[in-house]
């Protein structure tokens, strides 16, 4: 498989904003929107001592949730970096009162669990003064930032870039930087964020993947016009990448389980991101948005990350995964059923997916949840079905239903 391949069939990651910006908890980019903060900064980093940082617990939880990568910031925007720079910038985590190199711990937990780790990295400085004065310089600093990221921790799933939408009429020097990388990490992943304007852009010629931040997943097929690339769609879980203690605005989980599967259909990525509290804790609606995700992708396990987008078609709100003997079809908006007294729309009786350009015969079909079969008619290369609301008592949103093949 190659590098690309084996980055797809990763499916489900967990992205964690994590810097000095976290003990303020007004956002990743409170530096430079919030002059509150801002003029604080130096007291950020003279106070930073994440004493609840766990990583054997923030994998454990990555794990559980369904996540098989995780894409932590190494270096935000605000020139901080939460590696050993080894001297080459005395802004990391080695000056501040905690004296550990985070991604060193980071790196080795997500080993032990079995995540693939990536470092997110910026290629923007808004304290570093040659990032203003002398870009060049500011370059070479980047690369040799890189360098030690590339050499000091092993074998690593990647890197993710952020920044070069800031202006993409500077000369970023990327040639430079990925075949240093290229040189070191043979396997790595490099994705270069294109940000919030410019989504599912094709980049240098060096990189793997194209990006849709926050959602928005469009697949036009421009990004294969060339070498195939993956697609990757990273999300916030409220409005701030960075913690934010009173943004309140979360998205449902039934959200996160439809773009999720968006995704998936998109043979496309889904990054969910999640932001520690200054003192490293992860926020208990992060964590209970990812317990319950887990419990979707644990049950649909089988299909959703190994299974082949199959030829069969369907309408938008239905998908399907194929296995050999069988396929999962994975449909969105099934609705509840219950009685008129505890549920509003009781939706059994409608709801056909029609399945066309099926190439085999189909045994059986039934709900993975519950194993209740379903009636179905094939005729020729189509099948028809009722995809039954969930039975009052569960709702797990996207809903599976296997065939089995004859
Ligand atoms: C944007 C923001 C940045 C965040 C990133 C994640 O580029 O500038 O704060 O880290 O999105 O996708």
């Amino acid at each position: 498989m190659d590098r690309i391949a084996r980055f797809e069939s990763l499916r489900f990651g967990l992205f964690i904003h994590f810097g000095l910006y976290s003990q303020a908890s007004q956002g990743e980019w409170a530096f430079h929107s919030n002059p509150a903060v801002h003029d604080t900064y130096d007291a950020l980093f003279h106070s930073f001592n994440p004493v609840n940082l766990d990583w054997d617990q923030i994998c454990t939880m990555a794990e559980k949730a369904g996540c098989r990568y995780i894409v932590l910031t190494t270096r935000h925007h605000d020139g901080f970096s939460l590696y050993d720079t080894k001297g080459l910038n005395d802004y990391d985590v080695m000056h501040t009162p905690y004296g550990k190199d985070i991604i060193k711990d980071y790196v080795s937990a997500c080993r032990r669990h079995n995540l693939l780790p990536f470092f997110y990295h910026t290629t923007l400085d808004w304290q570093k003064p040659e990032f203003r004065t002398d870009f060049p310089a500011y370059q070479k600093y980047l690369r040799e930032s890189i360098r030690l990221l590339c050499t000091n921790y092993g074998k690593i799933g990647g890197f993710w870039f952020d920044g070069n939408w800031s202006d993409y009429n500077a000369d970023w020097e990327e040639d430079a930087l990925y075949s240093l990388i290229r040189k070191y990490q043979p396997d790595a992943i490099i994705t270069n964020n294109t940000g919030l304007e410019a989504r599912g852009v094709r980049g240098n010629q060096y990189l793997d993947t194209v990006t849709f931040e926050q959602g928005h997943l469009q697949d036009d097929g421009t990004r294969n016009k060339g070498r195939h690339l993956a697609m990757e769609a990273c999300e916030t879980m409220n409005h701030h990448w960075g913690s934010a203690g009173q943004d309140l605005d979360y998205h449902p989980v039934s959200f996160f389980i439809e773009e999720l599967n968006r995704c998936r259909r998109n043979n496309a990525n889904y990054l969910l991101n999640i932001g520690p509290d200054g003192d490293g804790s992860v926020p208990l609606m992060a964590q209970a948005i990812l317990h319950e995700m887990g419990i979707w992708t644990q049950l649909y396990q089988d299909t959703f990350y190994d299974g082949k987008l199959s030829q069969i078609r369907t309408d938008e709100n239905t998908y399907v995964l194929d296995k050999g003997r069988y396929s999962d079809v994975y449909c969105s908006k099934v609705g509840l059923q219950g009685v008129e007294h505890v549920v509003e729309e009781d939706t059994a009786e409608d709801n056909l997916r029609i399945l066309t350009n099926v190439s085999k015969k189909a045994k059986k079909i039934y709900w993975l949840d519950n194993q209740e079969s379903l009636p179905f008619e094939q005729n020729g290369d189509t099948i028809r079905f009722h995809a039954t609301g969930y039975p009052y008592g569960r709702y797990l949103v996207v809903r599976a239903a296997r065939i089995e093949w004859e």
